[in-house]
């Protein structure tokens, strides 16, 4: 948004209230919860807007993330269906970017001539990542060789195109740090952070980026807010994982890229700064590493 729009426009506010991310000439008195129209700015750096979950209202979702401040959203690929869909969304919508990858749970059966598609993909304009690729110990469904073998060849890929990881961990620390370790990713980024400050610093250590969604705001996350408060800004990004995951206010709901906002507030108050500033840092730190 411009600077004239925003002065033009100083008295109408956003609101987010209980009603949800609104903007709207809302009336005084819900406290921090009002800000200057414009003032806020942040990247959705992953969201599954390529899901079937959006096929329906997909303009209206867009129009309430622009509402909400957010300025660009990257739809992250968890098979070669999706990673097609994120790229046609890419080319067609300016606000979006789009990332080519295969989930770990995805990765049994996958053939030579997949790869050879995803490769392609991956070549596609507006593509700033590959991802989401990793390990997931978690749900069970693929066994862990063939999940790591995966997940290097896919760090292989990144590495010959030049672009950043997306990297999925669950339950499956150790491993996953190793093949970081071990094919040296130094750009890229831990999504949906869900460990301690002990495996922060080991992903700080590597380069890597760190990245909260909701699971930030859900009350018996201590441990996470306290990993949270020692992250230097420069290497702290914000997402949703939407559909899935939204924010302690928006539980049992479909979680969207307006939502962001929320994870948002709480890692401002983690680190005692204000939501402008955080967008702004985080804006510019997503920029930085998906060259956007
Ligand atoms: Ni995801």
């Amino acid at each position: 948004m411009s600077l004239a729009t925003t002065s033009s426009l100083s008295t109408i506010f956003l609101c987010r209230g209980s009603s949800g991310v609104e903007r709207g000439p809302e009336k005084a008195g819900v406290g921090s919860s009002i800000l200057p129209l414009g003032t806020l700015m942040f990247i959705d750096t992953h969201s599954h807007l390529n899901f079937p979950d959006f096929s329906e209202d997909y303009p209206d979702v867009i129009a309430r993330a622009k509402k909400a401040g957010i300025v660009a959203i990257i739809n992250v690929g968890a098979d070669l269906p999706t990673s097609k869909r994120a790229v046609d969304l890419a080319q067609k919508d300016d606000f979006c970017y789009a990332t080519v990858g295969i989930h770990p749970t995805n990765t049994n059966n996958l053939k030579e001539e997949d790869y050879q598609k995803l490769e392609e993909l991956a070549k596609s304009r507006k593509v700033v990542a590959v991802g989401e690729i990793g390990l997931d110990y978690f749900h069970n469904s693929t066994p862990k060789e063939i999940q790591k073998r995966n997940f290097e060849r896919q760090i292989l890929l990144a590495k010959k195109l030049n672009l950043p990881v997306i990297i999925h961990n669950r339950d499956a620390h150790q491993d996953v740090l190793a093949i970081l370790e071990e094919k040296e990713v130094k750009k890229g980024v831990m999504h949906c952070f869900s460990g301690d400050i002990n495996l922060a610093k080991k992903v700080l250590s590597l380069g890597l980026h760190i990245s909260f969604t909701g699971n930030l705001t859900y009350k018996k996350n201590e441990g996470l807010r306290a990993a949270a408060k020692e992250i230097p800004l420069k290497k702290l990004l914000l997402e949703t994982d939407c559909p899935y995951l939204p924010p302690q206010s928006r539980r049992g709901k479909r979680n969207e890229p307006g939502f962001l906002v929320y994870t948002a507030e709480e890692l401002a108050k983690i680190k005692g700064i204000s939501l402008e500033e955080l967008g702004e840092i985080t804006t510019n730190n997503a920029r930085e590493l998906f060259k956007l």
